[in-house]
């Protein structure tokens, strides 16, 4: 089976070609095709993200994209230029009518390639900006109507849980069965989850963030230090050295809602913490930015760290995974081995694969592979939604 893929939820365009070959099993996947138009450049100036940039962007880029990832999987040029009807044309332009131009692009670009063979077309349809999730969703619409192929509308964070099963096997990727239930905490620029998978397509979200995500935290203090956008990256390489050269800060940040009766989080606290700690600092420079990056980063997984012991006790799961951006950092991935190893041993630990981490549409794609089976939906007249939840879909 053959899948299309397509993710603009942010500020990662990304579309992506997978072959997937399912047994009783494993499922393996062969990446055909690989595009990813990261926009960090353009919002770095800002900070963080600008959801009509971002949007202007995705529309910008996701035909050359696409026309990537085909002539990658060596998907046959025409010779002759492919018709479509005026009908058609009038349905793709009325689709993509506020996509800056897209349409026009796309129409020019099918006359292209021969109908490449693809069983289905992927695409988050949320969570996320929303006129950024737009622009991926009806691109995918909109091939669907030009090549007669079916859209599967996956969720974002379902994408970032799964695809943390796959492992990189022979240069493909293999996701072997998870014994069940599955814990799975997402930690991204926009959420931070502990999802419970009982069943496949069934999450219970049992705690989440009640201000800052994670990722949004790190990005936030990261700017505060002055360190470039995204900080996430930024602040664990700081951190990192400091581990190294065993550097032991004098600054003591707050662990917020560690003792706390729930499986919630909170990282505003600890983000304006860091603001007052910085006010009383005459010049910020590198040791002060090695030293908070330290105490930052060790505060946010000492958290993480116990709202995962409290939730793996009270699940009884047997598999736990990380995902999302936030997943990639190495500090947070050690301590979480460390915590199954040592506490969990009939938990089997899933770090994720690093290159999945951060937003990409192999991602999305892995996710169509898991609906295929079991959970096909698709659909015409699906929506983005921007608060797209997880827990939503029990029992579908
Ligand atoms: O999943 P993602 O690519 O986008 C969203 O869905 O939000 O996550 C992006 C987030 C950013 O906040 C970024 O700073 C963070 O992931 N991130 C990291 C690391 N790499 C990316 N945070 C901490 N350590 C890292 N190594
Ligand atoms: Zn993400």
């Amino acid at each position: 089976m053959r899948v299309l893929a397509i993710e603009t939820s942010c500020d990662e365009s990304a579309v992506c070609l997978l072959s997937i070959n399912t047994s009783a099993t494993k499922t393996r996947i062969s990446i055909l095709g690989n595009a990813l138009h990261s926009q960090i450049k353009l919002h770095e100036q800002y900070g963080g993200v600008f959801p009509m940039v971002a949007k202007r962007e995705h529309a910008r880029v996701l035909t050359h994209l696409l026309k990537l990832v085909l002539k990658e999987a060596d998907s046959p040029v025409s010779r002759k230029r492919e018709s479509v009807s005026a009908s058609l044309q009038q349905n793709v332009k009325k689709l993509l009518e506020r996509e800056d131009g897209l349409a026009q692009e796309l129409l020019s670009f099918i006359s292209e390639f021969k109908k490449p063979k693809i069983d289905c077309i992927a695409v988050t349809n949320g969570p996320g900006l929303e006129p950024a999730l737009w622009v991926g969703v009806n691109f995918a619409k909109a091939l669907s109507l030009l090549w007669d192929i079916p859209v599967l509308p996956i969720n974002h964070m379902e994408g970032h849980l799964l695809s943390s099963l796959a492992t990189v096997k022979e240069g493909q990727l293999e996701i072997k069965k998870t014994k069940l239930p599955l814990l799975g905490l997402l930690i991204s620029g926009g959420h931070t989850e502990l999802v419970l998978m009982k069943k496949f397509g069934s999450y219970k979200i049992l705690g989440q963030t009640r201000d800052d995500a994670v990722g949004e935290a790190f990005d936030k203090v990261a700017r505060m230090l002055g360190l470039p956008y995204p900080g996430g990256p930024e602040i664990s390489k700081l951190a990192e050295h400091a581990r190294q050269r065993n550097i032991r800060g004098d600054i003591a940040l707050p662990r917020p809602m560690l003792h706390s009766d729930n499986f919630d989080f909170s990282f505003a606290g600890l983000k304006t913490a860091v603001l007052y700690a910085l006010k009383k600092i005459e010049s910020i420079n590198d040791d002060v930015r090695m030293k908070f990056a330290l105490e930052f980063e060790n505060a946010a997984t000492e958290v993480l760290t116990a709202k995962v012991r409290a939730a793996l006790n009270a699940s009884k799961a047997l598999s736990f995974t990380i995902g999302g951006g936030v997943s990639a950092n190495k500090h947070i991935r050690t301590q979480m081995q460390a915590l199954c190893e040592n506490e969990f041993p009939e938990v089997t630990f899933l770090p994720p694969t690093k290159s999945l981490t951060t937003d990409n549409a192999v991602m999305i794609g892995i996710t169509a592979a898991y609906k295929f089976k079991t959970h096909k939906r698709y659909s015409k007249t699906f929506k983005a939604n921007g608060n797209l939840s997880l827990q939503k879909q029990k029992g579908k």
